[in-house]
């Protein structure tokens, strides 16, 4: 049943829960800086970018509660589609919590995957952040699987073997296609791994941090088989290097070009000057894993991934 557009909080205030517009923009860029813990605040200008990638869609997908004129909380909606799933990721102001806000904002995330036509909800968290597991587990969600976040430092990586045949370069404008298409085939069985479509590939080769100069690509017979998509940003904490993908067709790969390209993507960025460099992975993809630790990642922390079932059960 859908939600009246007025809701009362469990303290009684009265709260608005409508949809994002553009012009909330600023609002909601100051709402998840003031939320984002030790992470870096967000401008408007690259939340913008965020939520021009063409499947994000924030005026179906993102939704705002108000206290009056305050922006109290928010949540987006990532919808995956092809694998029956939506994603969340919501945020309270800490002076509004624990007053049923983040419990109206799951409910209009239900509703909106019912839409959606998919069977489940997911949403992760760190795993020091006890209150938002206690919130989930409040509202039926269940713990299915746990990532690592892991980081190395700045010393010299190895270089990338000479393998017979393999060329490392760069990707280029428009290689957007071709990195979709090994993405998908490369992540195919992966848990939580929903079908990249190519538009927004190329949206979000150009996010803050990143562009296809930062892909390195190793080919084979003039074909891209393995790929390290990379980013480095400036922060509070100085220079710092993520590894955002990694990834080898499913044909090539245990031929070792998982550490080739992943040594390539590492040498990249170090030679940028990035004070650390981080990574997630899921702590079942054991090969992955393994290849990490010798590369001189270590775990920071866990990030567990909560989910609930929206069709067959009322939110
Ligand atoms: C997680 C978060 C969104 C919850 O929002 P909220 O508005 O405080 O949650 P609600 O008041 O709607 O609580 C809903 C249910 O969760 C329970 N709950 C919420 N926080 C809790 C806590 N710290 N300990 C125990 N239970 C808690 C409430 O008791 C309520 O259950 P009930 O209705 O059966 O009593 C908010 O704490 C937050 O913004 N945290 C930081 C961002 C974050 O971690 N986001 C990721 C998680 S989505």
């Amino acid at each position: 049943m859908p939600l009246p557009r007025q809701a009362t909080g469990r303290c009684g205030i009265s709260i608005t829960i409508r949809t994002f517009r553009w012009a909330d923009l600023e609002a909601l860029a100051s709402l998840q800086s003031a939320i984002g813990g030790n992470s870096d605040p967000i401008s408007s200008q690259d939340l913008r970018l965020w939520l021009e990638i063409p499947t994000v869609q924030p005026e179906l997908n993102c939704f705002l509660a108000f206290d009056g004129e305050t922006l109290a909380g928010y949540l987006q909606v990532f919808p995956e589609v092809p694998i029956d799933n939506i994603v969340a990721n919501a945020g309270v102001l800490p002076g509004y919590r624990r007053r049923g806000i983040g419990r109206l904002l799951i409910e209009r995330a239900s509703n909106r995957g019912v839409e959606l036509g998919v069977g489940t909800i997911q949403v992760s968290v760190q795993e020091s952040a006890e209150d938002a597991q206690s919130f989930l587990t409040a509202l039926g969600f269940k713990f299915v699987r746990r990532y690592q976040r892991m980081r190395r430092g700045p010393q010299p990586s190895a270089d990338p073997a000479n393998a017979p045949g393999v060329e490392l370069s760069r990707l280029q404008e428009g290689d957007h296609q071709v990195l979709s298409v090994l993405q998908n085939a490369s992540f195919a069985t992966h848990f939580g791994f929903s079908p990249n479509d190519p538009d927004d590939i190329r949206h979000r080769l150009h996010l803050p941090g990143t562009s296809p100069e930062d892909v390195v690509a190793a080919r084979k017979d003039g074909e891209v088989v393995a790929y390290c998509w990379t980013r480095v940003e400036d922060g509070k904490e100085g220079l710092t290097g993520a590894v955002w993908m990694t990834g080898v067709q499913p044909s090539h790969q245990g031929t070792g070009l998982g550490r080739i390209i992943l040594r390539a993507g590492l040498q990249h960025m170090l030679a940028q000057n990035v004070r650390y460099i981080e990574l997630e992975v899921d702590e079942e993809n054991g090969s992955a894993r393994h290849l990490y630790i010798t590369e001189g990642f270590e775990d920071i922390h866990a990030i567990l991934w909560y989910q609930k079932r929206i069709r067959d059960q009322t939110a």
